[in-house]
């Protein structure tokens, strides 16, 4: 079986190198001709540990191999993996169907054997059926081309493995057939294992949007209680650990902090409400506007909290360590971090980024902060640090380290993930998403607005 994969962004490079890696003979397409270039010489645009090898394996083996060539694909696959970008449209929020319906089209034009197309791109319920009809529409009267839907729920950092050894497989098919199809594709996994679900094609496209706006859910969730927290007394992370021992809860997803980013969740959850909308359903995924909401305040709340550890933002120097929306990847997509710096910056302040990997993607959106190339050289004369993701580097600080090389004893944990009273202990002034902002003191409901408002206007 020969495996074509369209659109090698994220998702569609990781997908072809893992099927290069279970043994099959695949063609990803790109209609960028320098990703194409790249990729056919083993480089990896952007950050996924484990992939580059794998990728520069199987170029090397000449199993795996990319092209710009519709016509190649159309005449070469059998089954052909639709992993184009869906992203998020300006004017309202929906997703933006033009690359998956142009993928779906120029496949149906130049398929020339009979072939079966798998979407892979999280897109809103009712896709595969329209592009089913796109497909009838613009192939070939002597080939048979059918269509199946295989949503993904690969998280980044974890692609490899989430690609190859999935949670759960989940097939939207019209009949056996193409079950056995996709069942001979993932044989590997499935004998190792996976379960497979086969369902029709609206439960298999709800799955992947419910499964995010879900986790998204779980976050924001946490996030709220937060707030509580920060006013009234208490410890999220003490909270998070005590309900998660419930087994019915979980602890996982219910880390506090500056809240999610990325490309998957804060689009996802925007485009099922429009979908929702679509259909006449506005209240039933109403509540996701309020997960929307409570996730930006988190943003918000970390730019006030940095106004009242300074006093004021204008021309006051800050250091933020890490910029990406997870550690662990380049991604600053919806990177909360990126946004912070990016407010903070607006404000007045003179801010130094460093992040292990993600400088060059956050200075390609953001040229206009300091982008440093160590802990050490962003922090230099820092009168406030702000650690906004977990990073490895940066949950190993040392406070009494990291004292030596800045000029004032001020950090904000973005993420939850310093020893507060080590770093008290210390010295240091410790703000917190999850605590109160100054925990040694009782505080009233009333004076906490006022500090509030007087430290600011809320952003
Ligand atoms: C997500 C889904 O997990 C994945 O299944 C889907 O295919 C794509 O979207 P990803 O975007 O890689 O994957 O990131 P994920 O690990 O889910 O984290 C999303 C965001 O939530 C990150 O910004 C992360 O920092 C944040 N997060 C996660 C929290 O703030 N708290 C948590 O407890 C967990």
């Amino acid at each position: 079986m020969r495996i074509t994969v369209i659109g090698t962004g994220y998702l569609g490079a990781t997908h072809a190198a893992c099927m290069a890696e279970l043994g099959f003979e695949v063609l990803g397409l790109d209609v960028d001709p320098l990703r194409v270039a790249q990729l056919s010489q083993g480089k990896l645009p952007f950050h996924e540990p484990g992939l580059p090898e794998l990728l520069r394996k199987h170029v090397n083996s000449g199993r795996l191999r990319f092209t710009s060539s519709y016509q190649e694909v159309g005449a070469w696959g059998d089954v052909h993996f639709i992993s184009v970008g869906t992203p998020q449209r300006a004017v309202d929020g929906g997703a933006d169907m033009s690359f998956v319906k142009s993928a779906a089209t120029s496949l149906a034009r130049n398929i020339t054997k009979d072939a079966l197309i798998v979407g892979k791109s999280t897109v809103p319920v009712g896709t595969t059926r329209q592009l089913r009809e796109i497909i009838r529409d613009n192939k070939r009267p002597n080939v048979s081309v059918n269509i199946a839907w295989n949503p993904e729920f690969l998280r980044e950092g974890f692609a490899v493995a989430d690609t190859i050894t999935p949670d759960r497989l989940v097939i939207g098919v019209e009949s056996s057939e193409h079950e056995e199809v996709l069942r001979a594709v993932y044989a590997t996994a499935i004998a190792g294992g996976v379960p497979l679900i086969a369902t029709d094609f609206e439960t298999a496209e709800l799955v992947k949007v419910a499964a995010n706006a879900f986790l998204a859910t779980k976050i924001s969730f946490i996030n709220a209680f937060s707030e509580v927290t920060e006013v009234a007394g208490g410890d999220i992370r003490i909270l998070a650990d005590a309900i998660g021992l419930d087994a019915r809860i979980g602890r996982s997803f219910l880390n506090a902090g500056v809240g999610f980013g990325g490309g998957c969740l804060p689009k996802d959850i925007r485009a099922v409400q429009v979908r929702a909308g679509e259909l006449g359903l506005e209240r039933s995924m109403g509540f996701l506007r309020e997960i929307d909401q409570i996730n930006l305040r988190r943003r918000a709340r970390v730019v006030r909290l940095s106004r009242a550890m300074l006093g004021s933002l204008s021309q006051r120097k800050i250091a933020i360590l890490g910029v990406t929306f997870k550690p662990d990847s380049d991604d600053v997509r919806d990177s909360p971090a990126l946004d912070i710096a990016k407010k903070l910056f607006d404000e007045g302040a003179e801010v130094s980024v460093y992040d292990p990997a993600g400088n060059a993607n956050a200075f390609n959106r953001f040229p206009q902060l300091n982008y440093m190339g160590s802990v050490r050289d962003a922090v230099k004369d820092a009168e406030l640090i702000l650690v906004l993701t977990e990073w490895d580097e940066f949950k190993a600080l040392s406070p009494d380290v990291l004292a030596a090389q800045t000029s004032s004893r001020k950090i904000i944990d973005g993420r939850n993930i310093l020893d507060f009273s080590m770093w008290e202990a210390s010295g240091w002034s410790v703000g917190s998403l999850g605590r109160r902002w100054w925990p040694n003191t009782v505080v009233s409901r009333q004076t906490v607005s006022q500090l509030e408002l007087s430290s600011g206007p809320a952003s």
